[in-house]
């Protein structure tokens, strides 16, 4: 299938601009987009934090695993954006790859994930110290570099470019 119809999923770290970039992305390609999280919060009926906080990380994990595959088996969005770990775990990314997406590592500093995380109003469980949140930083970014695609975005790349640079590739 040409790689500019493919559906699109975005990953990257906490506070990366996922979502913010996979809506930009849908309004150029005139497509729909979900984020993960918010379909997660509709389906447990709580939010992401306290979803974590009442029944711990395993759980959690548990429910993204399955509103994956209830997004991915639904088919109508074309632009998904993930919450930062479910890339993590290796039967999401098969199942990604099951269903023949083309996958994107946006790739922003820890220094602008952190400065976002704290001036943040949404909870973020697992990076309320920036220690922790910089040691899974690193943890995982040879598991990011497994998407097909990585870009690199620093501050200086505004939504719109980001979104421009993916919809180059794709195109190229
Ligand atoms: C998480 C990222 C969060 C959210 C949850 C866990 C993670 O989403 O899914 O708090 O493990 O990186 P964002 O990446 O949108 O912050």
């Amino acid at each position: 299938m040409s790689a500019t119809l493919r559906r699109i999923v975005i990953t990257g770290f906490m506070a990366a601009g996922k979502t913010s970039v996979a809506t930009a992305l849908a309004n150029r390609l005139g497509c729909r987009m979900i984020d993960l999280d918010y379909i997660i919060t509709e389906r447990e009926r709580r939010s992401v934090p306290a979803l974590i906080n009442d029944e711990g990380v395993a759980r959690f994990r548990e429910a993204e695993g399955r509103a994956l595959r209830v997004v991915l088996e639904m088919g109508r969005a074309r632009v998904i954006a993930l919450g930062g770990g479910a890339w993590t775990v290796a039967e999401n990314r098969s199942l990604i790859a099951e269903h023949d997406c083309f996958t994107v590592w946006l790739d922003t500093p820890f220094e602008v994930c952190w400065q976002r995380i704290t001036e943040s109003e949404e909870a973020r469980p697992l990076a309320t110290e920036r220690e922790t949140a910089e040691r899974l930083f690193h943890e995982r970014r040879s598991i990011y570099a497994l998407a097909q695609l990585h870009i690199p975005a620093g501050d200086d790349k505004s939504i719109e470019d980001l979104a421009a640079e993916i919809i180059r590739a794709l195109s190229a």
